[in-house]
């Protein structure tokens, strides 16, 4: 399942982000990567970890904090800090899988990537090239979205990044362990979950059909949780 989140940052917040990323050094983003994917990726990264990254992570948190649709699709127990790559004339990533286990970069505590995620930093019509293209079993999705927008999808996808031939393309991306491990299950709660907030525009809270389907959700999430 692939979900777009729109407007997730605000254009202050987006504006925010660029100035603390604009007032840093940019590194190789093979750092990052297992060694597969570090053989497909050519592209730039703030350090891991570093002042500027945890400042311009933290507004991306917050921002995840207040957004229902990103909880209700990635049903989140962990989220890595968040990370910045920048794609210039000519960078790419070929095709890969993300690494399956990340560390946290302050205790070094071990978490499985379930849910991966990319924040868009850079209006789409400031460069060409840079579409995220990913791949499940309904064929390939070719993403590229306004600034301040995100895209979530199941980090066992097989997924890329077109080069870029104008401009420069700036986002964030990181990972979440999810409750629901499998990403069939986490699709079938979002759906129920999507469902049910329809249902709500029609139905009083008080509704029997409306207090089973909820009661069914929060029911269902209660035997498929892990934590
Ligand atoms: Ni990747």
């Amino acid at each position: 399942m692939l979900v777009h989140v729109p407007n997730v940052l605000t254009a202050d917040e987006v504006g925010r982000i660029r100035a603390i990323l604009e007032a840093n050094e940019w590194v190789d983003g093979r750092v990052t990567a297992g060694d597969q994917a570090a053989k497909a990726k050519f592209n730039l990264q703030i350090p891991d970890g570093s002042p500027a990254a945890m400042e311009a992570g933290d507004i991306i948190l917050r921002a995840l904090g207040r957004n229902p649709t990103f909880n209700s699709a990635a049903l989140p127990l962990r989220v890595l800090p968040p990370l910045f790559n920048r794609y210039d004339i000519g960078m790419t990533f070929d095709a890969h899988v993300d690494s399956a286990i990340r560390a946290m970069p302050h205790n070094g505590m071990r978490m499985r990537a379930d849910v991966s995620t990319t924040v868009f930093l850079t209006p789409p019509e400031d460069y060409d090239g840079g579409e995220l293209v990913v791949e499940d079993t309904y064929g390939s999705h070719t993403v590229k979205f306004p600034a301040g927008d995100m895209v979530v999808y199941p980090a066992t996808s097989l997924h890329r990044v077109i080069p870029i031939t104008r401009g420069s393309r700036w986002a964030s991306f990181f990972w979440t362990q999810s409750m629901i491990k499998d990403d069939g299950m986490r699709t079938m709660m979002y759906d129920l979950d999507t469902a049910i907030i329809e249902i709500r525009k029609r139905l009083p809270d008080t509704e029997p059909a409306v207090v089973a389907l909820t009661s069914h959700y929060h029911n269902l999430l209660r035997r498929w949780a892990e934590m």
